[in-house]
């Protein structure tokens, strides 16, 4: 599913685009905003959170699982990846493998810039084959 069509809800979007603008990236400024749209149909947000100890950063589509996680939120539909640069930015290792934890394998995971430029994977190619609740719990 990587193309460039995806009907992404419009209020989706903007919560990514508003995500992007609370990125706190001092150091590297590489601002990024995410937004996922829960299996209930709320939308949560998370940016990027970098920190003086470099390693502790944790990434915009992480802090956005977690919030909505903390929300009471455990399931999604799909999630939204927003930054200002000319390539479209795919998640990190880390988060992929989060998402791979609450997501579906046919799950999109959509790259968006301030160009209106979308990239669409799902989770699976994202991440193929991954140790994910089933190899661990009897689902
Ligand atoms: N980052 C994200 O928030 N999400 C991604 O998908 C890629 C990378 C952040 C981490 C760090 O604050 C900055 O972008 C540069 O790596």
């Amino acid at each position: 599913m990587k193309n460039n069509t995806y009907e992404i809800p419009a209020a989706l979007k903007a919560a990514a685009k508003e995500a992007y603008g609370k990125a706190y990236a001092p150091y590297s400024q590489f601002h990024v905003g995410s937004a996922a749209l829960t299996t209930q149909g709320n939308i949560v947000q998370g940016c990027n959170v970098e920190n003086a100890s470099y390693g502790l950063t944790i990434c915009a589509e992480r802090n956005c699982i977690g919030h909505a996680v903390a929300n009471g939120e455990q399931s999604f539909q799909m999630i939204v990846i927003y930054t200002e640069q000319d390539k479209l930015t795919p998640p990190c290792g880390a988060c992929r493998q989060v998402i791979a934890e609450f997501f579906e394998q046919s799950a999109p995971v959509i790259a968006i810039n301030h160009k209106d430029e979308q990239q669409v994977w799902t989770v699976a190619q994202l991440l193929p084959d991954a140790f994910t609740p089933k190899d661990l719990l009897e689902l």
